[in-house]
């Protein structure tokens, strides 16, 4: 059940692009051979900013899809699902809401920041300033305890932390508590409740965190222990109740940046994308009318590629060898740009190539893709009302 779980979701956003697919997509394909993994369409997500036009989403819900399984995403490897068809969120989130303060809310720095950006829409809603709680309970309704996610979205993984905190130490107390856990100690029996304690001890009096994350991998692998068991003793590591909601962390990758056309980072707002399906021909075109070091008005005049968005492709699609040829040739004038261009031309050709294949076929087949996403959302649906018979139960609301 501590196991590790990741957990990531995507608004919808429709046809996905090469930025997309560097910066998150190759990331969820390496993670789900590494982790148990659930990634999920945030189409309550897309609501909370798109709530005067509702209907694109299901659309763009299902073109997302298609290309996560394009990309690579194994459906028999993690489990794909839609928020919105895992009902349990929506109960989680009313749930937290009750004991969330205001204060904390307004404080996630993306709130203010998003209501300046976004001046065109007003955003003063009760949804929009309660998404990131929204986000705590997909996060936690799965007790996942990594969380893939950028820079920008590391404040909403620390929220969540906050709420779990909270949560546990409001509701994780039951009658007996000290007792309880006590005597589950002795169940561990004779070396392992010895090492228990004093690995709680070490951490308790002397703060090493060491000590806290050898006593779980202990209780990790205790068997002959009831579930119940297990989470008051992984609670009273820390002192505080049984541990209902598991404490997330933000799992952060090293941002690989998809430049776009123009050196930007590639965006659909800067208009600067080459899309997973884009056409071939279309491909090479973009490439070609990029543009490049300024300094290059002629052929024969040399350049500097740190001056040119060309170059920050080869870095992302060129190997060593490659990448000198660029250097020499540009600062010598040795090559042209069109020259330079065609082999980030081929590399994005042959990426691109299998994607598109696949993509092609899932289109064909809107059902294969229905039900791979159906099979996914009754496993979340299984894994999320085991926790909320907890939440129920710890809050009082189990009337059965
Ligand atoms: N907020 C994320 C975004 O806008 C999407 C998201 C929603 C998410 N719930 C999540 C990401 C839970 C990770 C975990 O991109
Ligand atoms: Fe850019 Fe290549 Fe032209 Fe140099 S040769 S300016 S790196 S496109």
């Amino acid at each position: 059940m501590y196991a590790d779980r990741v957990l990531s979701g995507m608004r919808p956003t429709g046809s996905l692009h090469l930025g997309h697919y560097h910066g998150v997509l190759k990331n969820w394909i390496k993670l789900q051979h590494e982790y148990e993994c659930l990634f999920f369409v945030a189409d309550w997500h897309a609501l909370t900013t798109q709530y005067d036009n509702p209907r694109g989403i299901e659309e763009a819900t299902w073109q997302m899809v298609i290309d996560w399984l394009a990309a690579g995403v194994d459906p028999s490897k993690a489990t794909l699902f839609i928020q919105s068809q895992v009902i349990e969120h929506a109960e989680l989130h009313l749930l937290l809401s009750m004991m969330t303060p205001l204060g904390w809310l307004e404080r996630v720095p993306t709130y203010k920041d998003q209501q300046e950006k976004l001046t065109e829409k007003d955003l003063s809603t009760y949804g929009f300033l309660g998404y990131p709680l929204l986000q705590s309970a997909d996060i936690l309704i799965y007790r996942a305890n990594q969380v893939p996610v950028g820079e920008d979205q590391v404040p909403h993984i620390e929220f969540s932390r906050e709420i779990a905190r909270r949560f546990n130490h409001l509701y994780g107390k039951e009658p007996g508590y000290e007792e309880r856990a006590e005597a589950a100690v002795k169940k561990l029996g004779g070396k392992k409740s010895k090492l228990y304690q004093e690995l709680r001890t070490r951490y308790q009096q002397a703060g090493d965190d060491a000590a806290l994350d050898s006593a779980r991998a202990l209780l990790g692998e205790t068997q002959n222990l009831s579930l119940g068991d297990k989470e008051r003793l992984y609670g009273y590591l820390e002192g505080g109740g049984k541990m209902i909601l598991t404490e997330p962390d933000a799992l952060l990758t090293v941002a690989s940046r998809m430049p776009g056309l123009d050196g930007q980072k590639m965006s659909k707002s800067y208009h600067n994308t080459i899309s997973l399906r884009e056409d071939p021909d279309q491909v090479g075109k973009k490439i070609r009318t990029m543009p490049t070091d300024p300094a290059r008005g002629r052929r024969t005049d040399p350049g500097d590629p740190d001056k040119c968005p060309v170059w920050q492709l080869h870095e992302v699609y060129s190997g060593d060898d490659l990448r000198a040829w660029v250097r020499q040739g540009c600062t010598s004038a040795g090559i042209g740009c069109l020259e330079c261009k065609q082999p980030v031309i081929e590399a994005m050709l042959k990426e691109l190539a299998p994607i598109q294949e696949r993509a092609r076929a899932y289109t064909e087949e809107p059902d294969v893709v229905k039900n791979i996403i159906a099979d996914g959302c009754e496993k979340a649906r299984d894994l999320a009302r085991e926790t909320m018979r907890d939440v129920r139960e710890a809050m009082g609301l189990n009337y059965g």
